[in-house]
């Protein structure tokens, strides 16, 4: 009883070197043909060479998520190449931002737009690629634990992570008549595992996390301004830990779970949200878990990237 996607075909957007890159590297291990989309010409190269060197069979797909004839143009392009369409993996979005009484407009409405519409084009013109087909395909959202749960710094974030949530249920509503299924999937800050973005975050002094190791880190979100009626948005003190099992995982761990969601074994399953965090989301406000280093912790990693390390 092995999962397999072999025969299907994936379409991923926005596949830059952490999740969606870990996602596209997943579905193609686990034998789906995937194509890569980006606003970025380098983040699909990337993703497609990560791809073909651990053997799996990859296409670019590029182009911006929130024009309508371009995700039509490339759909067109992923079924003139492979012939069908199974899988949609709408993972492009604009992270970051500001809090509520700092944030732009003009910075709401791009990060609004990119999830909002991204998700809304790629849904409807996969979905109607495999009605039309009458493939019975899955299409998965990526959300957030800030779709969830508020944090302070990210209003435009959580606004939108928070419209992907209930648009993957209408969606599912919409597609079930066709077989065609829609869920979620929530990563809650996943350690990044791309040995290429570990090298590049290492090379530029960073930590993993894209925070600098020598200071302390920027948070989410924007900083506040300093006018005396200002009040800090969050604690800045040692936290206690967070995380019941003491990781919340990397982009492999989603990998596997996205994989078999969009297996056939997965057939029922829709308008849900999988969570992939370790407990996080899960955890009651007011109880911390013991220190990581006294858990037993997860079963270990089964990986997918068979790179070894690149050079720091
Ligand atoms: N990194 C985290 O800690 C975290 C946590 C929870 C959820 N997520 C979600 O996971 C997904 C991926 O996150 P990530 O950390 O890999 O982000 P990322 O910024 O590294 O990657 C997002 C990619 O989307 C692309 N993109 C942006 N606008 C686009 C557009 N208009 N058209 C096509 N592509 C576009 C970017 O070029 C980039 O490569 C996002 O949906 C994010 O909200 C991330």
């Amino acid at each position: 009883m092995e999962i397999s996607l072999e025969g299907k075909v994936a379409l991923v957007t926005g596949v830059g070197p952490n999740i969606g890159s870990g996602l596209a590297l997943a579905l193609a291990k686990y034998g789906a043909k995937v194509a890569c989309n980006d606003v970025s010409d380098d983040s699909i190269k990337a993703c497609i060479a990560r791809i073909e060197r651990n053997g799996g069979e990859a296409m670019a797909a590029p182009g911006d998520v929130t024009d309508e004839e371009v995700v039509k143009g490339y759909i067109q392009s992923v079924l003139d190449r492979w012939g069908r369409l199974d899988i949609v993996v709408n993972n492009a979005a604009l992270l970051g931002g500001r809090g509520v009484l700092d944030e732009s407009a003009e910075t709401f409405e791009k990060m609004v737009k990119v999830s909002a519409l991204g998700t809304f084009l790629n849904t409807k013109h996969g979905g109607r690629a495999m009605a039309e087909r009458g493939i019975k395909g899955s299409i998965i959202c990526v959300s957030s634990s800030n779709g969830w749960n508020g944090s302070a710094g990210v209003i435009a974030y959580a606004f939108h992570k928070g419209g992907v949530n209930n648009f993957v249920r209408a969606a599912a509503m919409d597609l079930a008549p066709y077989g065609i299924r829609v869920n979620g999937i929530t990563p809650t800050a996943p350690n990044p595992d791309n040995p290429e973005l570990l090298a590049e975050r290492a090379r530029q002094g960073l930590g993993p996390g894209g925070v600098l190791v020598t200071g302390p880190g920027p948070g989410l979100g924007g900083p506040t301004g300093d006018e005396e009626w200002r009040r800090p948005s969050r604690w800045t003190g040692q936290r206690p830990p967070m995380v019941p099992m003491g990781t919340t995982g990397t982009p492999t761990d989603l990998g596997h779970a996205v994989a078999w969601l969009c297996s056939d074994y997965a057939r029922l399953i829709t308008g849900t949200d999988l969570v992939v965090d370790g407990g996080a989301r899960a955890k009651n406000f007011a109880y911390f878990p013991a220190a990581p280093e006294d858990l037993a912790g997860p079963l270990p990693l089964i990986t997918l990237d068979d790179t070894p390390p690149f050079e720091g």
